[in-house]
């Protein structure tokens, strides 16, 4: 098989696949978080404005100082957080590239990376591409709980870092104050990085949005990653950033650098607008996205799923054990084909398949005619799936 050793530790993507088989069966598809509606026109808008006004060369490689001004100003805003635009942040090729930028330039190989689990899927291959071994902490089903004694008996002294993504994909979980506390706490005892993912913090419908960074004795040893796929539903923009303390931006730029050089040029001019957007947008979505909760929510209730709704993001993970005896990618190949719905499979979020085995993903990011059209053709699924 050609490929370096390393790849051949970690498969294609699940979701990305699951797409190319929704398209090629015509289904619709609830696979893969990426709206279906259009994002905000002042940002299109900024946009061609900056590529007709000849912004097309690269720009700084940690980011265009505009853009870096904005978030930082936004963090101000938002959290009460001073961030240092020149010496504290990263502008990527989205948060996927902020992750691997810095496993790279933080986690040396051997070292022990704690993630719970289930888990957004490129961390896996994050990890293996660092050398780095993570360590899996659970959140239990029905609420995706997260245990606080086995989160303790996770940490050790070999622990280099804790990935800590709310709210949470897959399973909607927003963290509490009280989880907080304590992933804060063993961080500091073990002198362990907390490599935030947050790309999902103005999407929520329960709970507060808590910026570990802002702990007290956590500014120093936190990596904050967000980025605007999500938040202005624009993720073919590839725009998102990481900050970081200025010791640990170093080598994350080092890295950035070489990967990818910059983001897109005229996007980071847009995005500066996008960030300086007020309150009543955040709102608005937050809003919207309730609905698009409601919707599917009720759709998967009425088919025989199990699930919880989530308290942010815009997934649900479903179990379908009451439907089918099939294993995940099989129903899931089954629902695409048959039904018309895409998903992703659940064992694409655990390090174990077995773990996901009766689990799918739906996700919600798309316009209410979408969700209600996927409403229509999920009625079928209970006597469909009876047949298989
Ligand atoms: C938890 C999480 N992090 C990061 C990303 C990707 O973000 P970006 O588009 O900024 O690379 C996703 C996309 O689904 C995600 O679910």
């Amino acid at each position: 098989m050609i490929g370096a050793t390393r790849c051949l530790t970690f498969t294609e993507s699940v979701i990305r696949e699951m797409t190319r088989i929704a398209n090629q069966h015509e289904a619709i598809n609830l696979a893969q978080g990426f709206p279906d509606f259009p994002m905000p026109a002042p940002m299109k808008d900024a946009a061609c404005a900056a590529i007709h006004g000849d912004i097309n060369q690269y720009a700084v490689t940690w980011g265009a100082p505009a853009l870096r001004l904005a978030v930082a100003e936004k963090y101000h805003r938002w959290y009460g957080m001073e961030v240092d635009p020149d010496r504290e942040i990263t502008v990527t090729c989205g948060a996927t590239e902020a992750m691997a930028s810095v496993f790279l330039a933080l986690i040396d190989p051997g070292d022990e990376v704690i993630v719970l689990e289930p888990f957004y899927e490129n961390y896996g291959p994050d990890a293996i591409l660092a050398g780095a071994k993570p360590v899996f902490v659970p959140l239990e089903q029905p609420d995706w709980t997260l245990d606080a004694d086995r989160l303790r008996a996770a940490f050790s002294p070999r622990t280099k870092a804790i990935v800590v993504n709310t709210p949470h994909n897959p399973s909607g979980r927003v963290l509490t104050r009280g989880e907080c506390d304590l992933i804060a706490e063993l961080c500091q005892q073990y002198d362990a990085w907390a490599i935030t993912d947050e790309i999902y913090e103005h999407i929520r419908y329960a709970g507060d949005h808590h910026v570990l960074a802002t702990w007290p004795g956590m500014r120093d040893r936190t990596i904050t990653i967000s980025g605007l796929s999500k938040t202005f539903s624009c993720t073919g923009w590839r725009l998102g950033y990481a900050i970081a303390p200025p010791d640990a931006t170093l080598p994350i730029r080092k890295v950035h650098d070489f990967l990818t050089v910059g983001a897109p040029a005229p996007l980071q001019a847009a995005g500066a607008v996008a960030m300086a957007f007020d309150a009543d947008y955040y709102n608005h979505l937050a809003l919207d996205y309730r609905e698009r909760r409601e919707t599917i929510g009720t759709a998967l209730a009425a088919a025989g799923f199990m699930f919880t709704l989530p308290e942010g993001a815009y997934y649900i993970l479903a179990d379908f054990s009451k439907l089918s005896e099939l294993a995940d990618v099989e129903f899931a190949k089954w629902m695409t084909r048959e039904i018309g719905v895409a998903t992703v499979p659940g064992s694409s979020f655990y390090h174990d398949p077995a773990l996901g085995r009766s689990l799918v993903r739906f996700a919600f990011c798309k316009s209410r005619e979408t969700l209600l059209a996927a409403a229509e053709r999920m009625g079928s699924v209970q006597a469909s799936a009876s047949l298989v």
